[in-house]
């Protein structure tokens, strides 16, 4: 059988093998809801310029979704011949209505079908997403309340910096995957826009209406120019950016929580519904969800490498090339949701090990800079307190003592003016209270921000 797109400009068929290479089939029929969508929509528009007639219309719709059953069911056999998902359809609907079939891809091509269908499927795996996000947003805004008297150390350069809230580490990740749901509705703006009607690459000569097929699918609007249209794959490098930070964002949480969920840390201990054994070490329980995460973050970052490089070069307009890009967007996707749905009940069913990190709290002087500036505030000199408090952790080390442990005149020796009220900053507990600025770990600071997110993260989000 001859495909629908080879006119009676070939002198002979196409070989086997380049059928095998060429062919899409095999990925792009996740795309076919969006195609028959579009595919409904475009004969809507063509019946209602006068281009097809309304019975045209009502057959070819009718059709179409015939075609969607055997999709659906899976008992449409694949054939390279046929290529992909639109050439699919189409044959189809030919076979099952002749010429009335044979008028669907009137003032259309597969360079305009291709875009508007990956746009209209990539705006819902990307609302998707949101949606995934939001719920590992509410996993974590879900300990706060009960870890609100954790204090943890804060870490700079893997080294003890200050004391926080265990809340404060789990807002900070629920600000990190807030900007990713922001970056996700910012880049839907623009997959948001209609590519149908740009055609091949230059428009086409036939009355058409593209704000009405843009409305029945839920675009936004239309796209400007049919050059730039037919070769643009922004909205996919977009995407597959957005999916990059967010793997980079998951990576690090699941770094740390590997790293807390050691004895040498003692932090954390992962549900072991996610957790496997060894099948030699019969004591091992190993957070392989968590190095899963870390690791496939890989795999999304070399898809967005791969499409920076598919599209780099490529002079205007739909090149073939461009289908070389579903596969690594359809995996990048795929990817983040799981890790997504796997973090989410993760998250929740954590616990910290309160005795454990109790018991080294007071290890590695997290009290220094409160004890520094409580000097400044009585008029020292920043660099001088930051000296003197340097000499006197040096002493305390020496004693192996923490800073509230030693005796008042011990620190007198090394700054005179320092009286009783230095108690009020010393120790994890009091440096909590003592840090107050906005955005802070203080107790208060860190409710608001908890009834914040309360209200932002309720139903409607
Ligand atoms: N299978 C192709 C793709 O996914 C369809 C577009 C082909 N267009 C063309 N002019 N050959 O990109």
């Amino acid at each position: 059988m001859e495909s629908p797109s080879r006119g009676g400009v070939f002198s002979e068929g196409t070989d086997s093998r380049v059928e095998q290479f060429a062919e899409s089939i095999s990925f792009d029929r996740r795309l076919y809801h969006q195609d028959i969508r579009g595919s409904k929509a475009h004969a809507q528009m063509l019946a209602g310029q006068g281009l097809i007639s309304d019975e045209e219309c009502e057959a070819i719709c009718q059709a179409l979704e015939e075609i969607r059953g055997e999709l659906d069911s899976g008992s449409m056999p694949m054939r390279f011949e046929l290529e992909d998902i639109h050439m699919h359809i189409e044959q189809a609907l030919i076979d099952r209505l002749g010429d009335v079939g044979r008028k669907l891809h009137t003032a259309r091509s597969r360079n305009d079908q291709v875009s508007t269908d990956f746009r209209m499927w990539v705006r819902e795996a990307l609302e998707q997403t949101d949606q995934l996000l939001a719920e590992v947003q509410r996993a974590f805004l879900g300990r706060c309340e009960k870890d609100f008297d954790v204090v943890l150390p804060a870490y700079t350069h893997l080294q003890r910096a200050q004391p926080v809230l265990a809340p404060h580490y789990w807002l900070a990740y629920i600000e990190k995957f807030q900007r990713d749901r922001e970056r996700i509705a910012d880049c839907i703006q623009r997959v948001n826009q209609s590519s149908l009607g740009v055609a091949a690459v230059a428009g086409t000569s036939l009355p058409i209406d593209r704000h009405r097929t843009a409305g029945e699918l839920g675009f936004a609007g239309i796209t400007r120019n049919s050059l730039d249209t037919s070769s643009d794959r922004d909205f996919v490098l977009e995407s597959a950016f957005v999916l990059s930070v967010i793997a980079t964002h998951l990576s690090g949480w699941a770094e740390e929580w590997i790293l807390w969920s050691t004895v040498e840390f003692g932090f954390i201990q992962c549900p072991h519904a996610f957790c496997t054994g060894s099948s030699i070490m019969p004591q091992k329980v190993n957070p392989d969800v968590l190095e899963l995460t870390r690791g496939k973050a890989a795999r999304v970052m070399g898809n967005l490498q791969t499409l920076m490089i598919l599209t780099k070069g490529l002079p205007l307009a739909y090149n073939r090339d461009l289908q070389e890009d579903k596969p690594p967007l359809f995996d990048s996707f795929d990817t983040i949701q799981i890790c997504l749905q796997l973090a989410a009940p993760l998250v929740a069913g954590a616990e910290l090990q309160r005795e454990r990190i109790a018991a080294q709290i007071e290890e590695g002087y997290l009290d220094a800079t409160t004890l520094m500036e409580h000097m400044i505030a009585a008029g020292m000199p920043q660099r001088r307190a930051h000296h003197l408090v340097g000499a006197i952790v040096g002493e305390a080390m020496q004693r192996k003592v923490t800073l509230a442990e030693l005796p008042l005149d011990v620190l007198q020796k090394h700054a005179p003016e320092l009286d009783e009220s230095v108690r009020d900053v010393l120790g994890t507990r009091n440096a909590i209270e003592a840090f107050t600025s906005e955005g802070s770990t203080a107790p208060a600071r860190v409710r608001s921000q908890i009834q914040y997110w309360t209200e932002r993260l309720s139903a409607s989000e």
